[in-house]
């Protein structure tokens, strides 16, 4: 039940601290991630070339966050395929492709039948799922679940970050099987302190969020920007605006805007800048904020969501909105809790009833 919140987005919103450490919940040990449930299968992770996650809707974009983790710490090639056009093209897999796909449901018949698929064609399955006994976990050779609990809203926000935590488990997970990581402790400390920070992003931003979301319900178009893992953030960001408050959004690569974007831009069109951390990388950073001069610079009304400290964007923005210091994996779990609370806020002002999006459906199952 809702219990107080006034939709069960909110309250699942509200639960992404819970999400994030159930699903972390006895999976490291000795400051080294080892899932129970791959306990055996060491033989999925060596001996592969190559890594194809397969995943719809919410779940393809935690999958191109995966991709950047997986790749970094297993040193492994990783493609993200939508299932619908996996399944349907001729792709090259076998036993030396491992198929990692991922659903809250356990449900989607576009993805259940991409994990046949790759099965039929000698691949190795491993499924990231958060119901129990799916089909997807029964038709692949591994699962790990998600412990986010029941979603109910149609619009995905705990299982999504549940689902990236999972990914970032597999990573560490991974490379300690493929002797890729020799020391997880600073990527496990991060890892644990995830909970807190999302807390803290919700206490912080919550009011600021939904204040600008009020004064934005007139906006029929927003634009998010992000780079490296800000990219996938970017897209989930305009997937829920889409989803729950029909406004037209799309998110790009920030080094993509040269290459078209930039001619949406014109005087008052809203833009959110996922701008990654500094600390991170000092390139990127800056290579974001000339991103954010150059919309600036044509009348873009621009929304920066930007690590604590970072001034360097001060002159730059119509809005600042700080999340809490990450690493560089473990930054979406953060920047993307305003843009769920933005859709949500959106979707209240104009009136419309979150948990139950018009022509959606919270489980597709049918292709
Ligand atoms: C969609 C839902 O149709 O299915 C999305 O409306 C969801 O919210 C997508 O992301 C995939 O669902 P699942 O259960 O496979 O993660």
């Amino acid at each position: 039940e809702k219990g107080g919140w006034s939709s069960f987005m909110a309250k699942e919103v509200a639960e992404q601290p819970e999400a994030v450490a159930k699903t972390i919940l006895g999976r490291v040990h000795d400051g080294q991630v080892v899932i129970p449930e791959l306990d055996g299968l060491d033989e999925l992770f060596i001996g592969i070339n190559r890594i194809i996650i397969t995943a719809c809707g919410t779940a393809s974009y935690a999958a191109l966050v995966g991709k950047y983790a997986i790749e970094q710490w297993a040193r492994v090639a990783v493609d993200v395929e939508l299932a619908h056009e996996f399944r349907y093209r001729d792709p090259v897999i076998g036993a030396d492709t491992l198929v990692v796909s991922i659903s809250q449901s356990g449900e989607t018949m576009d993805t259940l039948m991409a994990v046949k698929y790759a099965r039929e064609r000698g691949a190795r399955t491993l499924s990231i799922c958060n119901t129990q006994g799916a089909t997807i976990p029964r038709e692949s050779d591994a699962v790990v679940y998600t412990h986010a609990g029941p979603e109910v809203a149609v619009a995905s926000t705990k299982a999504f970050s549940a689902q990236i935590t999972a990914l970032l488990l597999l990573g560490l997970h991974m490379g300690r099987v493929r002797g890729t990581v020799a020391d997880a402790s600073v990527d496990v400390a991060e890892l644990q302190a995830l909970p807190e920070k999302i807390a803290k992003v919700l206490a912080s931003e919550q009011e600021h969020v939904e204040q600008l979301a009020g004064w934005m319900a007139d906006t029929r178009s927003v634009l998010f920007l992000g780079r490296h893992v800000g990219f996938p953030i970017a897209l989930e960001g305009a997937l829920k605006l889409k989803e729950i408050s029909y406004i037209h959004a799309e998110g790009f690569a920030a080094g993509e805007l040269k290459h078209g974007p930039i001619a949406l831009i014109e005087p008052g069109q809203p833009v959110f800048v996922l701008l990654p951390s500094p600390r991170h990388s000092a390139l990127i950073h800056s290579k974001v904020v000339s991103n954010i001069q150059e919309i600036r610079a044509r009348g873009a009304r621009v929304i920066v969501v930007a690590e604590e400290g970072d001034v360097a964007v001060l002159p730059f923005a119509d809005e600042v909105i700080r999340i809490p210091l990450a690493g560089a994996m473990f930054e979406p779990l953060l920047s993307v809790v305003p843009l769920q609370i933005f859709a949500m806020a959106l979707a209240t002002a104009k009136g419309l009833d979150v948990d139950q999006p018009r022509n959606l459906a919270k489980s597709v199952t049918v292709e």
